[in-house]
């Protein structure tokens, strides 16, 4: 098929992948009003069309933590994500490097820390999550540390896991045993080409970091069940102590979506925050990211780095959220999809495609640098339609 904007993306996963793992990238939390409003919130902004401005020389560049990105955007964590492709976040690393911006390596990756960093040229960012087994967050910190990782980002909307309807729907989730296993197993041999490429060809696919203290177990179930299991429900402001004592570069707080825990983030010393619902995967009916993010901006926007996701599903939706107040944005399914779709070099189109829609909506809102991109280039909207 021809892929020219990321839904084809998503089309095109759809079509390559098993069920249960389109699905599962694909679905949200409940009845996901949040993952809807997402993305309907932010497409529904209207640009404001700017004309006879000279737009022949755009720059696209940014600088974020004291890194020089070519665009404002990195690729967000995403957990099981190599299982779209074989050895996946090994391809998905290059592709961020090959476009100049940083790709982050999911505290539950398909592929291990230190086996991305050895596909990896270029530093990447860890996103870590709070395990109740403290010596397993030191170790992975301490794996971060040496593979050069150049930023913490520190998840912290999951102290207890959404539910997601449509994993039940698929037999990836509520299905143990032989039954889910032989459920699962009908569906991937619906896709032969996704069995033959990420279960067959080479080493098959172990669970990451998450391997070791499974202890052998190699099931799908195992490792969700060890994240309902581990995942630290008790986690509070005073833990960013232990995180600080073990990591001394950027730490960005990503999961913030109120003004209030924002100030107590910046308080505490954060560099950076991600405003951002999980994707819609986490609290069904909270704020989209876009409504959430202006408010948060002008309380914090002068003492951290503001970053933003959910929803962004083209080059124009990323000016709009820069719009909003974002400083750069984390691009979630879109790679998910870009990455089922073609490999490495499905993710290298899809970020020149996220590229070239930047550059349609620079130029005709009359903006030539991400530094000018601001609450100016929206119209100003009234009634419902006013965000
Ligand atoms: C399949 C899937 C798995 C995810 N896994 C993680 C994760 O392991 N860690 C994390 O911090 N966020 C995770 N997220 C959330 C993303 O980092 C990001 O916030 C979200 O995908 C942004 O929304 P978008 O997909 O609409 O761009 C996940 C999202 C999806 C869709």
């Amino acid at each position: 098929m021809i892929v020219a904007s990321v839904p084809d993306f998503r089309e095109a996963a759809r079509r390559r992948l098993p069920r249960f793992l389109f699905e599962y990238i694909d679905g949200g939390s409940y009845a996901e009003a949040t993952l809807r409003r997402n993305v309907e919130d932010l497409a529904g902004l209207a640009l404001r069309q700017r004309v006879l401005r000279d737009v022949s020389q755009l720059d696209l560049s940014t600088e974020l933590f004291g890194q020089k990105l070519a665009l404002p955007l990195a690729l967000a964590p995403i957990g099981l994500a190599g299982l779209n492709a074989r050895r996946g976040e090994c391809q998905a690393v290059r592709a961020a490097e090959k476009a100049g911006v940083p790709f982050t390596l999911s505290t539950v990756g398909a592929c291990p820390l230190g086996e991305v960093a050895g596909a990896a040229s270029k530093p990447f960012w860890f996103q870590l999550y709070m395990i109740r087994d403290r010596a397993f967050m030191k170790d992975l910190l301490a794996q971060a540390v040496e593979a050069g990782c150049s930023a913490l980002v520190f998840t912290v909307d999951m102290p207890v896991p959404g539910s997601r309807y449509r994993d039940y729907h698929t037999g990836l989730a509520g299905a143990s045993g032989l039954k889910g296993a032989a459920w699962r197993a009908a569906q991937a041999l619906a896709r032969p080409g996704w069995a033959w490429d990420v279960g067959l060809w080479g080493r098959p696919h172990t669970l990451g970091n998450v391997a070791p203290v499974l202890q052998g177990r190699t099931g799908i179930e195992d490792f969700f069940a060890w994240m309902r299991n581990n995942f630290d429900p008790s986690i509070n402001w005073r833990d960013l102590d232990f995180i600080r004592s073990e990591w001394k570069g950027p730490l960005i707080i990503k999961g913030i979506l109120d003004p209030e825990d924002a100030r107590e983030a910046a308080e505490l010393g954060a560099d950076g925050i991600v405003v951002s619902n999980h994707g819609g995967r986490q609290l069904d009916g909270v704020l989209s990211s876009a409504r959430a993010l202006p408010p948060i901006a002008e309380a914090v926007g002068d003492r951290l780095t503001v970053l933003a996701d959910g929803g962004i599903r083209s080059g124009l939706d990323v000016v709009r959220m820069l719009a909003l107040g974002a400083k750069g944005v984390l691009l979630g399914r879109a790679w998910a999809w870009a990455l089922a779709a073609g490999g490495e070099a499905g993710i290298t189109r899809m970020l020149a495609l996220i590229e070239a829609e930047m550059r349609v909506a620079m130029a005709l809102t009359g903006t030539t640098r991400i530094a000018e991109i601001d609450s100016n280039v929206l119209a100003q909207m009234s009634g419902k339609d006013r965000i």
